[in-house]
């Protein structure tokens, strides 16, 4: 559990900000719930057999003898308010989202807290495939008004109960050949949910499951038709996408349309975005027979990009040259060619004093010089600077006035 302060409270607050702006060009409004539910909320929604309700929600019974939790996820507090307080509007379509810490006993690491943050967006009263694209492009958006570049959308479809069915026979036929091969986890997901076996990240798991079903391959006509019609309005919307049949989500809600932000940067815990359809959710917590689609955004892990993508920005920020020495004589040198860099119009800095090559190059780092000329006794004796490109990392040694060429075509 984190405290969030200095610096990077800014840009939780410019991830809060933009979510405000963009959800709400898209007509969606905000919903605040509670942090504590009762506990049978979560068992139900999320599914007795998932790993976050059989290992890692905060349970007690609170003074008065009621079984409580701390949310670890906002779709199922969402739909108890939407039921509740019968937020179906009169066209029959809502749109809600959220913001706020969840609760997961998870082990720590990387990109994994216990108290998380999550933006969640929810539509519900509709089931099609245009919904879906739309919580889907605004979301698309919403990452891009971020600054955050280098992701990818993985999506795949999971099919309607009735398909899942007889998909999930084949699966557990296939998986019990192969039971022998899988880890320990694995043997338990196999009886309670094989499903989930398809998503381990165990190397061996993933190499016995190679020719495992793809529940793709075991669609209706009409539940093809649906993500055919995804997939075209994604694409005239500018959405770049993968379609990756082995995402199976950790919850037990979803059908249809599932989905996945992931990023290279985050390391393990890839995804910074998780969501898809829920069609039964709203009747089975007992409502009328609604469907919904909606995702939940983490935000440790958005910040996380957004400040990498910062980083890079920074890296790239200055066109110019940043001059390192490592002594008084290479300073007297530095500071004249510190001049006839400015005098060439050319963004040029340097230190006041000589300080260690690694401060010096920091302090190039944080202003986000494109190049940074080093100079030594070797490059004063022969008449030279060594210049660095700090995009590529290439080094050689060039004159001063061939330096002011390269910056200037820089
Ligand atoms: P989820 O995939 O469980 O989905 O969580 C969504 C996102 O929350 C994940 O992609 C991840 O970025 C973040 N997250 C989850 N657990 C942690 C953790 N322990 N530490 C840091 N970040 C975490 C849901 O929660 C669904 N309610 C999303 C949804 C909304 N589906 C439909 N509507």
């Amino acid at each position: 559990m984190n405290d969030i302060f200095a610096e990077e409270v800014t840009y939780w607050q410019r991830l809060e900000a933009t979510a405000h702006a963009i959800f709400s060009r898209y007509n969606f409004h905000e919903i605040r719930t509670p942090i504590l539910e009762e506990t049978g909320l979560f068992s139900r929604a999320v599914g007795e057999t998932t790993q976050v309700v059989q290992k890692e929600m905060y349970s007690f019974l609170d003074r008065g003898g009621d079984a409580v939790t701390m949310r670890p996820e906002g779709t199922a507090s969402v739909v108890r308010s939407y039921i509740e307080h019968n937020l179906a509007a009169a066209d029959g379509i809502t749109k809600l989202y959220y913001l706020g810490p969840m609760f997961r006993y998870e082990r720590p690491q990387k990109g994994r807290l216990r108290q998380f943050h999550q933006i969640g967006v929810e539509l519900l009263g509709v089931d099609s495939p245009h919904a879906d694209a739309e919580v889907i492009i605004m979301l698309d958006r919403f990452v891009r008004a971020l600054g955050i570049s280098d992701y990818k959308l993985e999506i795949n479809t999971l099919g309607v109960s009735g398909e899942r069915k007889a998909y999930l026979d084949k699966l557990t036929t296939f998986l019990t050949g192969i039971a022998a091969n899988l880890c320990a986890e694995c043997q338990v997901r196999l009886t309670k949910n094989p499903m989930r076996v398809l998503d381990c990240k165990n190397e061996t798991c993933r190499h016995h499951l190679k020719t495992a079903p793809l529940i793709l391959d075991n669609i209706s006509d009409a539940t093809r038709a649906e993500f055919e019609t995804l997939k075209t309005c994604l694409k005239s919307a500018g959405v770049e996408f993968t379609v990756n049949p082995k995402i199976v989500r950790g919850l037990d809600y979803y059908e249809k349309t599932s989905f996945e932000f992931v990023s290279d940067k985050l390391g393990s815990q890839s995804a910074f975005v998780g969501g898809g359809r829920y069609n039964s959710l709203v009747k089975e917590l007992g409502g009328e027979d609604t469907p919904g689609i909606g995702f939940g955004m983490g935000c440790e892990r958005t910040v996380m990009l957004m400040q990498e993508a910062d980083k890079e920005k920074k890296a790239a920020a200055v066109k110019g040259v940043y001059i390192c020495v490592f002594d008084e004589n290479g300073f007297r040198v530095g500071r004249d060619v510190l001049q006839k860099c400015r005098d060439e119009n050319l963004t040029a800095d340097m230190d006041f004093t000589v300080k260690s090559l690694k401060s010096q190059m920091r302090r190039a780092g944080k202003f986000g010089f494109s190049h940074v000329a080093i100079i030594g006794d070797d490059e004063i004796k022969n008449n030279v600077v060594a210049l660095k490109d700090m995009a590529s990392g290439e080094q050689k040694k060039v004159s001063v006035a061939e330096m002011i060429v390269t910056l200037k075509t820089a």
